[in-house]
C-alpha cells in the first residue's frame, strides 16, 4: 500500500465506489459472509447508515489487511535474519508458535500509534502535565520495549511472557479483529515453515527497507525458496 498522499486521495474515490457497488450487490444477493450480515444488520434495526455501512467496510479491509501482512512479513525477517536460533527452536518444537506469534506483535508490532484520544481532565505523565483536552498520541511499539513492563525488552525471546503487550490496542477500541490476525498469522508461520525449512533472505539487515508512515512495516521482503530435498 502505498503512502504517497497524492496516490491515496486520488485511489480513495475508487476504493469507496467499489465498495458502495459491493454492498449494494450484497443486499441484492446476500450469502454467507461478513458484508451481508453487516448489511442485514444495518436494514434489521437501521443501526448503520449506508455511509457507516461503508465507512466500516473501508476500515476492516484496510485495518484488516496491511497489519497482518506486514506481521507476516517482518515476522519472518526478525526471526531468519536476525534471530536463526530461536528460529530453529521454533523448527523443533511448533508448540512454541502461538507465544512466538505474541512475542512478533510484542517486539515488532505492524502498528505504530493507536489513534489519538483526547484527555477529558489534566492528566500526570512521568512528570509532564497535559490539560484537558488535549490529543494525545500513544506509541504502541514503543510501550511494547518498556524495560519496565518486560524483562530486557529489547531483546527477542520466543518463550518470554508476553502479557499486556499493546499491539493490539487497548480498552474500548482495542482491536476487533485480534483473533483472526492471530490465526492468519499462525496458518502462515506454519505452511511456510511446513514447505519451506530451508527459507533464506538474499540480502544484509541493512539493506531492508522498512516504508515510512503510520505502520510498522517492510516494504519488501526479498526471500530464497528452496522446497525440502532441493
Ligand atoms: C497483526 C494484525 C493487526 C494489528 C497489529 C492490529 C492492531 C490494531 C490496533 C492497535 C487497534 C486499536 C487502534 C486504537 O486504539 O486506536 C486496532 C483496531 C481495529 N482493528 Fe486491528 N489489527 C490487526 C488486524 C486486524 C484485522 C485482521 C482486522 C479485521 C479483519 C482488524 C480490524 C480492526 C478494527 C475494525 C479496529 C477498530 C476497532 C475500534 O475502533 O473499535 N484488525 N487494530
Amino acid at each position: 500500500m502505498s503512502n504517497d498522499p497524492q496516490r491515496i486521495t486520488a485511489a480513495a474515490p475508487a476504493l469507496l465506489g467499489y465498495l458502495r457497488e459491493l454492498v449494494d450487490h450484497k443486499r441484492r444477493a446476500p450469502a454467507d459472509d461478513l458484508l451481508s450480515r453487516l448489511v442485514q444488520a444495518q436494514s434489521a434495526d437501521g443501526r448503520l447508515s449506508p455511509e457507516e455501512l461503508v465507512a466500516t467496510t473501508f476500515l476492516l479491509l484496510v485495518a484488516g489487511h496491511e497489519t497482518t501482512v506486514h506481521l507476516i512479513a517482518a515476522g519472518m525477517a526478525t526471526l531468519l535474519l536476525l534471530h536463526p536460533e530461536q528460529l530453529a527452536r521454533l523448527q523443533r518444537d511448533r508448540g512454541l508458535l502461538p507465544g512466538a506469534v505474541e512475542e512478533l506483535l510484542r517486539y515488532e508490532g505492524p502498528v505504530k500509534t493507536a489513534t489519538l484520544r483526547f484527555t477529558t481532565e489534566p492528566v500526570e505523565l512521568a512528570g509532564t502535565r497535559i490539560p484537558p483536552n488535549s490529543p494525545v498520541a500513544i506509541a504502541l511499539t514503543s510501550a511494547n520495549r518498556d524495560d519496565k513492563q518486560f524483562d530486557a525488552a529489547d531483546t527477542l525471546d520466543i518463550t518470554r511472557p508476553t502479557a499486556g503487550h499493546l499491539a493490539f490496542g487497548h480498552g474500548i477500541h482495542y482491536c476487533v479483529g485480534a483473533p483472526l490476525a492471530r490465526l492468519e498469522a499462525h496458518v502462515a508461520f506454519t505452511g511456510l515453515l511446513d514447505r519451506y525449512p530451508d527459507m533464506q533472505l538474499p540480502c544484509a539487515p541493512g539493506d531492508l527497507v522498512w516504508q515510512p508512515g503510520m505502520f510498522r512495516g517492510l516494504a519488501s521482503l526479498p526471500i530464497r525458496l528452496r522446497p525440502p530435498g532441493h
